[in-house]
């Protein structure tokens, strides 16, 4: 794993948009794997900002995002769609039948998990962005989930609804249940971008890098990739060996 240690957010924000920038540049229907959560929304203003600015086209770039929630439609704020229209999406030249997410509202869970890994299959990332939970959570991969799998529905875990009902006007509002890609078919795209802010992260942080594989901390996975980068600021890497 390749690990850069920035100063602050806004130096994680420039150096994730280099990174990210590189790829479409280098090829104009790029693939990329999107995520949502507080962490990637600066590098999602360096990319709105730098397609106005410099023209950098993304007309023939195919997003697809990790996860939604369940039971939201994509007109709810809450919903993951809704969140990277109104933070990327919808400010960029994308196309919006290029832009893949779970659908939400399927009422067969099971067909929808199937078309999504169809879509994922189709669809070779050249580069998966993530964030990571403070359990070690990868998309809404929780802790125990095999490796091997690939997109299910999850229950999400108490702490995982407690972080996420900020952004919520109440704890209960929280779906209790998302879909998500596995660690399956996160490990398929071809580089990895994981961004970790903030001293919550430092002992996940930690454990990805130094600690065990093991499913028990789903982000450890990485240490397999061949080509991870991550990139954390100085509180988030706080807990690494020097
Ligand atoms: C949610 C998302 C994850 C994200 C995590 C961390 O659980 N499903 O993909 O990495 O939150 O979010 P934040 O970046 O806001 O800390």
């Amino acid at each position: 794993m390749k690990i850069i240690i920035t100063k602050d957010y806004e130096e994680l924000s420039r150096k994730a948009f280099e990174v990210m920038i590189d790829v479409v540049r280098n090829n104009p229907n790029a693939v990329l794997g999107l995520a949502t959560g507080s962490t990637p929304i600066g590098l999602y203003d360096l990319m709105v900002e730098d397609h106005v600015k410099n023209g950098t086209s993304y007309a023939g770039v195919r997003t697809v995002n990790l996860d939604e929630y369940a039971g939201l439609s994509p007109q709810n704020d809450q919903s993951y769609r809704y969140f990277m229209k109104k933070h990327l999406l919808d400010r960029i030249d994308v196309l919006p039948e290029n832009t893949y997410i779970e659908n939400g509202l399927a009422k067969d869970e099971a067909a929808e998990c199937a078309r999504y890994n169809d879509v994922l299959s189709r669809l070779p990332r050249d580069i998966q962005l993530l964030g990571i939970g403070a359990n070690g959570h990868i998309a809404f991969n929780e802790p125990n989930t095999p490796f091997e799998t690939q997109t299910h529905v999850v229950a999400l875990t108490e702490n995982t609804i407690k972080m996420n009902s900020r952004f919520f006007k109440d704890e209960n509002e929280v779906p209790r249940r998302a879909f998500t890609m596995g660690p399956k078919n996160i490990m398929d795209a071809k580089k990895i971008l994981l961004l970790a802010t903030g001293a919550n992260k430092a002992e996940a942080v930690r454990g990805m890098v130094e600690g065990d594989i093991t499913p028990a901390l789903p982000a450890s996975i990485l240490q397999r990739h061949a080509d991870c980068i991550l990139i954390a600021d100085a509180p988030a890497a706080s807990l690494l060996k020097k």
